[in-house]
């Protein structure tokens, strides 16, 4: 049986409207446009931690910091910073996060508020995030209590000229969640240049983490500079990415 799979909209054409989601067992979101979910169906708050948290030696390496930067190309339901924010808020002496994430195609709020609604732990945090959720085209800057939310609302790799050539301020990013949807659906977001340009915008000591450990990605993120390393990934998944910039 074939199946067509709808084209990934493109950044001129999709800007403005909020992606048509379909809704999986248990609420977990997939774009239509892309044939992929927003998180793993084995436990999208799990998943962050192990692979976004965990990937990137935190919260342990918060201890003694007094500002930390993590960057995500893929803000999509708001879990990972949801999940970092709650993790943050955890730990005694926590650094003032700066959390920086791209995204094409901003969920509306009803649509954040059902994918969400999955993860009754993240409850605060996710109405914190529904009482400023205004995603307009361009820079949003969100301000949380302990965190400021840099949101890049439109194509990554065109976005991320912003912060390389310094027209948007952002400090040195310590830690990078790369969360596009699956390589094979979603390349724009893991392509070399946009890799090279997270590169340049990398602290010296600063670290990567993905789910995926599709070989042309690795291949990629080496020839963006990035020393990279593969360990067990979540749930069923044998293997994802973690690496470092030094
Ligand atoms: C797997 S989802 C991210 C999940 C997210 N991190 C979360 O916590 O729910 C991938 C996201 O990347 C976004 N995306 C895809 N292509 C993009 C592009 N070229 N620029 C910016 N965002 C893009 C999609 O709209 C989608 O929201």
């Amino acid at each position: 049986m074939s199946r067509t799979t709808p084209k990934p909209p493109d950044a001129g054409s999709a800007l403005h409207s909020a992606p048509d989601l379909e809704w999986l067992e248990g609420d977990v979101p997939r774009a239509s446009a892309f044939q992929d979910t927003y998180f793993s169906r084995a436990g999208g708050l799990e998943e962050t931690r192990h692979v976004f948290l965990g990937g990137n030696g935190l919260p342990e390496r918060w201890h003694g910091r007094e500002t930390f930067a993590i960057a995500e190309f893929g803000f999509g339901t708001g879990l990972n910073f949801l999940t970092t924010l709650q993790a943050l808020r955890r730990v005694g002496t926590a650094p003032k996060l700066t959390f920086l994430s791209f995204e094409l195609l901003p969920l509306s709020k009803d649509q954040l508020e059902r994918a969400l609604g999955a993860f009754p732990d993240l409850e605060d945090e996710t109405q914190e995030l529904l009482q400023t959720w205004a995603p307009e085209p361009g820079w949003c800057r969100c301000a949380f209590k302990d965190a400021e939310l840099l949101l890049a609302v439109g194509d990554a790799r065109v976005m991320v000229d912003d912060l390389v050539s310094e027209k948007v301020a952002m400090p040195e990013i310590d830690a990078w969640f790369f969360d596009g949807f699956s390589p094979s659906k979603n390349p724009e977001l893991w392509g070399e240049d946009l890799l090279k340009a997270a590169f340049k915008l990398t602290a010296a000591d600063g670290t990567l983490a993905t789910y995926t450990s599709a070989g042309w990605v690795r291949r990629n993120l080496q020839a963006a500079g990035f020393a990279i390393d593969k360990c067990k990934g979540f749930a069923g998944k044998r293997e994802m990415v973690v690496g470092k910039k030094g």
